[in-house]
């Protein structure tokens, strides 16, 4: 039995609880996005969203100390190469199929850990 439980919003999280953020679906969110499921880039120009953490809208990398130690390369990262591959190509969907009927959709999955972390010990040259 846990020793000390903690209330959010009316329900009882008891101590030591293993939390899961469905973060797909407050990325999907009808409350706070328009038309959530179309694939709408351009909604990212229209509104100030905070990426790193702190903005709950939207939590692509997480937030605070579980979130993606490496956020600062992925942001770097991410479009440089997307902007290197529109830049020096032109793209189009395989043959006979239009844009509008490429599939975007997901499959479900969940990122599994070591039980037994490595543990590795530097010996001196
Ligand atoms: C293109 C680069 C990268 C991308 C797009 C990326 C993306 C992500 C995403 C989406 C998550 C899930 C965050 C969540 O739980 O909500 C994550 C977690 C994580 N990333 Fe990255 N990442 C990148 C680079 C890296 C690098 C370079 C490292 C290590 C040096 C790293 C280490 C981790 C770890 C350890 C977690 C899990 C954190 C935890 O749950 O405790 N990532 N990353």
């Amino acid at each position: 039995m846990a020793e000390v439980d903690t209330e959010i919003n009316g329900y009882i999280v008891p101590k030591n609880s293993q939390i899961f953020v469905n973060k797909w679906t407050i990325g999907r969110d009808s409350n706070i996005w328009s038309n959530p499921d179309s694939f709408d880039p351009e909604r990212f120009l229209k509104r100030e969203i905070d990426i790193r953490g702190q903005g709950f809208d939207l939590i692509p990398s997480g937030s605070g100390k579980r979130m993606c130690p490496g956020f600062p390369l992925a942001t770097r990262m991410v479009p440089l190469m997307v902007e290197t591959m529109i830049h020096n190509f032109n793209w189009k969907p395989k043959k006979g199929m239009k844009p509008e009927e490429v599939d975007v959709s997901e499959k479900f999955g969940v990122a599994l850990q070591k039980a037994v972390p490595l543990k590795a010990i530097p010996i001196k040259l």
